[in-house]
């Protein structure tokens, strides 16, 4: 898998950036977890950061995060300060705390603003690059779709140094929302043209992964009647395959008094909370018009700007994107 491929060359010291693009639910956080459980054992050190749904979200969320990953699993923090270096002033431009923590870090230079955006990104590049001395690192950026525009030229700035640096990082992004005007829209177009971002795309799932879903929730062999009617009910997204299968087992309709799946599960029984019904519509008309709408297009594309989906209104969700577990970042 690409995935893998890209770790492996991470390892050997070329590393690069993969963007993971699907619909909201199709499974993107899901995978960048599974891929950060394993490579944990692997020696990888996993660092998170997070973009948020939140109109005025702090700069550099993300980086931010990223960096309180690296203070939190600093030997001592006599050892984070000096892997900050001279890049101290800048770092404390997104942890103002480090100024408390280290009085004696100088006050940043000034510089004009261009300028300073180009050294601010220098040094956490060259941050980031000195804690992957250590060990190879995994940089996770779930939801770039809400990230700010100085996370995005951020990232783009980075993932030119990564081919030199034992670093893979990973975005998330939901592609139905992602329309030409969109900020994420040009950075993305960018990187994939300059052959600095791979792109997997993730799709629903077939029938067979709809059983293994159902069978993994349930911890026994789900009836081919139930598996098609989830499957037909949740179109293959799996985050809907679950909210159908908990809706049933909530309103006691799955399961015998042997606690063993009913036989006969009525197909025509089936049926979603109507949040879910109104959420789902709402992806299922934003990625409807596929093609137009995913993007990146391809490049010579210019289509017209397609309308954003009702899926800020959904009721049904259980939890926000920012509240899905992903391995803490990892004190080393
Ligand atoms: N292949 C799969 N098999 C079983 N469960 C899955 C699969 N993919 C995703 N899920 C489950 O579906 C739910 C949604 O997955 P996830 O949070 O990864 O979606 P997402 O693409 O990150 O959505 P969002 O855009 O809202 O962040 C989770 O509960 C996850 O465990
Ligand atoms: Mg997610």
């Amino acid at each position: 898998m690409k995935l893998g491929r890209l770790l492996a060359e991470a390892n050997a010291g070329n590393g690069g950036l993969a963007l993971i693009g699907g619909e909201a639910g199709v499974g993107k956080t899901r995978l960048v977890q599974a891929v950060a459980g394993d490579v944990t054992a692997r020696e990888f050190r996993v660092l998170v950061g997070r973009c948020y749904e939140i109109e005025a979200a702090p700069p550099y969320t993300p980086f931010v995060e990223i960096l309180e990953g690296v203070l939190a699993s600093a030997l001592s923090p006599e050892a984070f300060r000096e892997l900050l270096g001279d890049d101290a002033p800048e770092v404390a431009k997104l942890l103002p705390r480090l100024r408390r923590m280290f009085p004696d870090i100088p006050p940043p230079l000034e510089l004009p603003a261009e300028q300073e955006r180009r050294y601010l990104f220098n040094s956490l590049a060259d941050v980031i690059a000195r804690t992957a001395t250590t060990e190879p690192l995994l940089l996770v950026f779930d939801d770039l779709h809400w990230a700010d525009e100085g996370t995005l030229q951020l990232v783009e700035h980075l993932a030119q140094r990564l081919p030199g640096l034992p670093v893979l990082a990973v975005g998330t992004y939901r592609d139905t929302e992602v329309t030409p005007t969109h900020r994420l829209a040009r950075p993305l177009e960018n990187l994939l043209r300059q052959h600095l971002a791979e792109q997997i795309n993730l799709q629903r799932l077939p029938r067979k992964d709809v059983a293994a879903l159902l069978r993994g929730l349930s911890g026994q062999q789900p009836p081919p009647a139930l598996v098609a009617a989830v499957h037909a009910q949740s179109q293959g997204n799996p985050f809907f395959a679950e909210e159908v299968f908990k809706h049933l087992a909530e309103e006691g309709r799955l399961y015998g008094e042997d606690g063993l799946f009913r036989d006969e599960v009525v197909i025509a029984e089936l049926d979603v909370p109507r949040a879910c019904v109104s959420y789902s519509a709402g992806v299922w008309s934003a990625s409807a018009n596929t093609g137009a709408e995913r993007w990146p297009p391809p490049l010579s594309w210019a289509g017209p700007s397609p309308t954003s989906s009702s899926k800020r209104s959904a009721s049904c969700r259980p939890m926000p994107s920012s509240t899905h577990s992903m391995p803490p970042n990892r004190p080393g």
